[in-house]
C-alpha cells in the first residue's frame, strides 16, 4: 500500500513557486533546471568502494569492494555570472549498482547530490517553504535579493532569527573569497540518507594538487583535467551521536567520518565530449537511488516532488 507523503502539499506549493518565479521559459522556448541551471561541466569518472569498510556499514552501495562508472555534473546554484558569490554543486550518477531502488527510480542507478558547503539555507521543510514564499514573484535573482530580511528575522526577537541561514550565506561568501577552483572544494550532501537502521551523510574531500589554470571555474577544471586526473576521497558520516539531528540542515554533525572510497575523474577533454551537451538532459534526483540509502528528513521529502516536477517541465523525466 502506498502512503501519501505528509509533505506533498508543501512540495506542491514550492513547485508552483518554482515554475512561476525560478524556472522561467527561455527565449528559445525551452526550460532549464529550476536551480543549478548554470552548467560548469559534465564529466565522466569512476567511484571506487574500498574493501576496508567496517562490516556493519557493508550494505547498499558499500556491500562489496568495486569500481562503478560515474557521470558527474558541476554547476552553480543560482547565478550564471561567476562573479556573484554562489554555492557550487557536484551531482553524481553512479551506474550499474545492484539492489532495490526507491519507487519510480531507474534500476541500477544511485545518485549523490552535493554542494560545496556543509549546511543549508533552510533547517527543515517548513523553513524551505517560508523561504520560497519570500522569494515568490522576484523578477530576476541577484545577490541583493536572495536573502530576504524577513526570512532571516521573522520577528524582532533575536532568538527567533534564522542564524543558520546567515551562517550558510557567510560560508558561501568565504568559499568565494578563499578559492575558486572546483577541484579544491569539499562537497557535502548536507541532508542525511539511510544506512541500515540509522542515517549517514556523504562527503567528498579533494585529493589532487591544484594544477588548473584559467579565468573561470570551467576553464580551470578543463585545464586540470587535460593535465592530470582529478581525485576526491569519499567519506560517509554515519550518525552515531544522539545530538546529531536528522531534520536540521543548519547543523554540522559531529559524528566521526569514515573513508569508504575514492572518486576519480581521469584525464579527459570534457568540452569535446558529447557528454557536455547530452548531460543537460539527465536528471539528477536524490530519490533516484538505492532503497538502502533512501533520502531522510523533511527537506529530502520535499525534494522528491520538486525535482521531479522541475525535470518534467524541462522534458527530462
Ligand atoms: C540538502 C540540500 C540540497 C542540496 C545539497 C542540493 C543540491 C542540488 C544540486 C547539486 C542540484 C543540481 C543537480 C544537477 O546537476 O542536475 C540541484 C538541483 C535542484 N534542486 Fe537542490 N539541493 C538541495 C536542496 C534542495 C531543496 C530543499 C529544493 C526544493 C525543495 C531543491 C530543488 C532543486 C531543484 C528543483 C533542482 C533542479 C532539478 C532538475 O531540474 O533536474 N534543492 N540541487
Amino acid at each position: 500500500m502506498k502512503t501519501t507523503c505528509p509533505f506533498s502539499a508543501m512540495a506542491d506549493e514550492i513547485s508552483n513557486i518554482c515554475s512561476g518565479t525560478f524556472q522561467k521559459i527561455q527565449s528559445d522556448g525551452t526550460y532549464r533546471r529550476t536551480f543549478h541551471a548554470a552548467l560548469l561541466a559534465n564529466v565522466a569518472g569512476e567511484l571506487e568502494i574500498f574493501p576496508s569498510i567496517p562490516d556493519h556499514y557493508r550494505l547498499g552501495l558499500f556491500l562489496e569492494a568495486k569500481k562503478y562508472p560515474v557521470t558527474a555534473r558541476f554547476s552553480s546554484s543560482l547565478f550564471a555570472n561567476e562573479n556573484y558569490p554562489d554555492a557550487r554543486g557536484m551531482a553524481l550518477k553512479i551506474h550499474h549498482v545492484s539492489g532495490a531502488v526507491c519507487d519510480d527510480a531507474p534500476e541500477g542507478e544511485h545518485t549523490i547530490v552535493t554542494i560545496n558547503q556543509p549546511t543549508f539555507i533552510a533547517q527543515d521543510a517548513e523553513d524551505m517553504l517560508a523561504y520560497m514564499r519570500k522569494m515568490d514573484g522576484v523578477k530576476a535573482l541577484s545577490p541583493l535579493n536572495i536573502a530576504p530580511p524577513t526570512y532571516t528575522f521573522p520577528s524582532l526577537n533575536p532568538a527567533k532569527a534564522r542564524w543558520g541561514f546567515v551562517k550558510a550565506m557567510l560560508y558561501t561568501l568565504s568559499q568565494y573569497f578563499q578559492r575558486r577552483d572546483l577541484a579544491q572544494y569539499h562537497y557535502y550532501s548536507i541532508s542525511p540518507y539511510r544506512l541500515g537502521e540509522s542515517a549517514m551523510k556523504y562527503e567528498f574531500r579533494p585529493a589532487s594538487q591544484p594544477v588548473g589554470k584559467g579565468r573561470t571555474l570551467r576553464e580551470r577544471l578543463h585545464s586540470h583535467l587535460l593535465q592530470a586526473p582529478l581525485e576526491f576521497d569519499f567519506f560517509i558520516q554515519p550518525k552515531t551521536l544522539e545530538t546529531d539531528l536528522v531534520d536540521n540542515l543548519f547543523q554540522v554533525w559531529q559524528s566521526p567520518t569514515h573513508l569508504v572510497g575514492r572518486l576519480t575523474f581521469p584525464v579527459q577533454d570534457f568540452l569535446q565530449a558529447a557528454l557536455f551537451e547530452a548531460g543537460e538532459q539527465l536528471s539528477y534526483n536524490p530519490w533516484y537511488c538505492l532503497e538502502a540509502h533512501e533520502p531522510l528528513g523533511s527537506i529530502n521529502a520535499l525534494r522528491r516532488e520538486v525535482y521531479k516536477n522541475s525535470a518534467l517541465r524541462r522534458g527530462s523525466y
